[in-house]
């Protein structure tokens, strides 16, 4: 934790959320999940963990071709 923290703030994957916590870390029941849920890969959205959209101004600015995790019910 230690070498990471002391690692330049350019270098962060992480910009902006919860950055006055070690580690960020998120937690839900798969039952109060809708039957289809974006979850954020950019760390970009201003709605953390779900995703926002905003990967792809992301994308579109630097080249780089990330997304989010969709996790859906089969019988949706
Ligand atoms: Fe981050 Fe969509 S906003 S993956």
């Amino acid at each position: 934790a230690l070498f990471v923290t002391r690692l330049p703030a350019k270098k962060h994957v992480n910009k902006k959320i919860q950055k006055d916590c070690p580690k960020v870390v998120h937690s839900m029941d798969i039952e109060d999940l809708g039957t289809k849920t974006a979850f954020c890969r950019c760390w970009k959205s201003s709605k953390f963990p779900y995703c926002d959209g905003s990967h792809n101004e992301h994308n579109n600015e630097t080249g780089d071709n990330v997304g989010p995790l969709i996790v859906k019910r089969k019988d949706a």
